[in-house]
């Protein structure tokens, strides 16, 4: 088809208008098969937004060094921001013949605005048009699952304040250890999620350099101004090396794996409440909403979100997994391998964030069952390493007052004793004459969470010190 066209300096041309921007050099169409295989659209439509504030970008430089006029560059803002406007509103029409977003969108203004919407594409690729899009993408979802995060967070630090200032056993190996407070180990897992929002931080940095007029591979011979665009786009910089900025996806291994590390800090969480809320252990009732009925078995309920949860942290590894191994054996410099990478990562993102949403839920509705937690406090012997610092206390080596405890428990558990603090002061003197009846002060849980001293410890006193360090933090 034969076209009309003006130039900058008002000069008729006559070219080309293929019905695809690449399909000048190609005479046959594209194998329908081969057309479905190839495209991306079905997912990279959500890269829209991003797309357009790119192109809306690139157009004002494109007018500000005088490649284009500025009232081209109005023309394609207003065409960019109607077609913007029917995405959001369902009413665009995606064709899966363009491929991918950058080609719906450009073909979309074409045939709104016509000659200046040809314009656009001046010094500028698919491939570094796609790295700027996907960066901005990455860029607004680490600042959303930072507040997902701190959301969360904050539920935790809220339990431990309303419900955690009670004992309960603290494991190793799945065994009763030593008493915490409630408090501390709800911390434990604001303490995770803290370092989940650093690193999502620290990969922000990486992510926000704007590869933007890298090109197809090479750059361009075009006075362009890379500067600006990133400025305008909210960037720290701009990419040094146009064969790197094109094919670098190590910005989205990195993502990937900070949201996998998310996941499996998750998945741990809900392995545990999992645990707490089975009749063995009994610990914790998770609020009805949060958990499902059985079709068969009238009396169950069972904690399916967080089985899920746990679940789909496999998923996001293997989004990572893919991602990594996609990369791997890629040679310079663009590759269509890199378009499934979104796929990948949008799946990760959406995961992460439906469970970091959901975690806060059920957090935030959860009651710990103190009577029945206070119950277990006395199995398992949990004050025996305190009463072996008590004998520390006494001038007694450590080595040998584990021993000495280590012989005490065994006696309990052949007299059929539960709890230390039932054997009389002559069983302890006879076990190490450095006992005296003081000891019954410090034997039991609850005389263990007030003794802690050391800094980071499960009891009374650091619990008060973290809670403010998160109302600090958190505020
Ligand atoms: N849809 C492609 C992607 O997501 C855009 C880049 C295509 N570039 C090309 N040279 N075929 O990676």
């Amino acid at each position: 088809m034969k076209h009309k066209l003006k130039t900058n300096s008002g000069k008729s041309l006559k070219v080309d208008a293929p019905a695809k921007a690449w399909q000048a050099r190609i005479a046959d169409a594209t194998d329908e098969l081969a057309v479905h295989y190839v495209e991306s659209l079905s997912f990279d439509r959500r890269l829209a937004r991003h797309d357009i504030n790119g192109s809306i970008a690139h157009a004002q430089m494109l007018a500000k060094v005088g490649l284009i006029t500025p009232t081209e560059c109005a023309a394609i803002e207003r065409g960019l921001l109607e077609i913007l406007a029917e995405i959001e509103a369902g009413g665009f029409v995606f064709n899966l013949e363009q491929e991918d977003i950058h080609m719906a969108v450009e073909s979309a203004l074409i045939a709104r605005i016509g000659e200046p919407g040809k314009k656009l594409h001046t010094a500028r690729s698919r491939n570094d048009q796609v790295a700027l899009d996907f960066r901005l993408w990455c860029r607004e979802t680490i600042d959303s699952l930072g507040g997902q995060i701190t959301v969360l967070q904050r539920a935790f630090v809220h339990l431990a304040q309303s419900q955690g200032a009670s004992p309960m056993p603290a494991f190793t190996h799945l065994q009763h250890a030593q008493p915490v407070l409630i408090g501390h180990e709800l911390l434990a897992y604001v303490e995770m999620l803290e370092r989940d929002k650093q690193r999502l931080g620290d990969c922000r940095q990486r992510v926000n350099i704007c590869p933007l007029g890298s090109g197809a591979v090479a750059g361009s011979t075009l006075p362009i101004d890379r500067w600006m665009v990133a400025k305008s786009l909210g960037f720290a910089g701009v990419s040094d090396n146009s064969m790197d900025a094109i094919s670098d996806r190590d910005f989205a291994a990195e993502l990937a794996f900070d949201l996998t590390l998310i996941a499996v800090h998750l998945s741990r969480w809900a392995e545990q409440w999992i645990l707490y809320s089975s009749t063995e252990f009994d610990f914790i009732k998770i609020a009805d909403k949060y958990t499902t009925g059985s079709s068969m078995m009238p009396q169950k309920r069972n904690p399916d979100m967080l089985e899920l949860m746990r679940g789909k942290a496999g998923g996001v590894l293997g989004n990572l997994v893919a991602i990594v191994t996609m990369l791997k054996g890629q040679p310079l410099a663009y590759n269509r391998d890199m378009q499934e990478d979104k796929r990948w990562l949008f799946a990760a993102a959406d995961t992460v964030e439906a469970s970091l949403a959901i975690a806060a839920g059920i957090v935030g509705s959860t009651n710990f069952k103190l009577q029945s937690l206070q119950a277990r406090l006395a199995e398992g012997f949990m004050d025996a390493t305190a009463l072996a610092e008590y004998l520390v206390g006494r001038g007694v080596p450590f080595r040998q007052a584990h021993q000495v405890v280590g012989r005490l428990v065994a006696q309990c558990e052949t007299r059929g004793i539960t709890e230390l603090s039932q054997l009389e002061l002559s069983d302890f003197k006879a076990a190490c004459d450095a006992i005296e009846k003081d000891v019954y002060g410090i034997l039991g849980s609850n005389s263990v969470v007030k003794r802690y001293i050391s800094h980071g410890a499960g009891g009374i006193k650091q619990l008060k010190t973290q809670l403010a360090k998160w109302q600090r933090l958190l505020r």
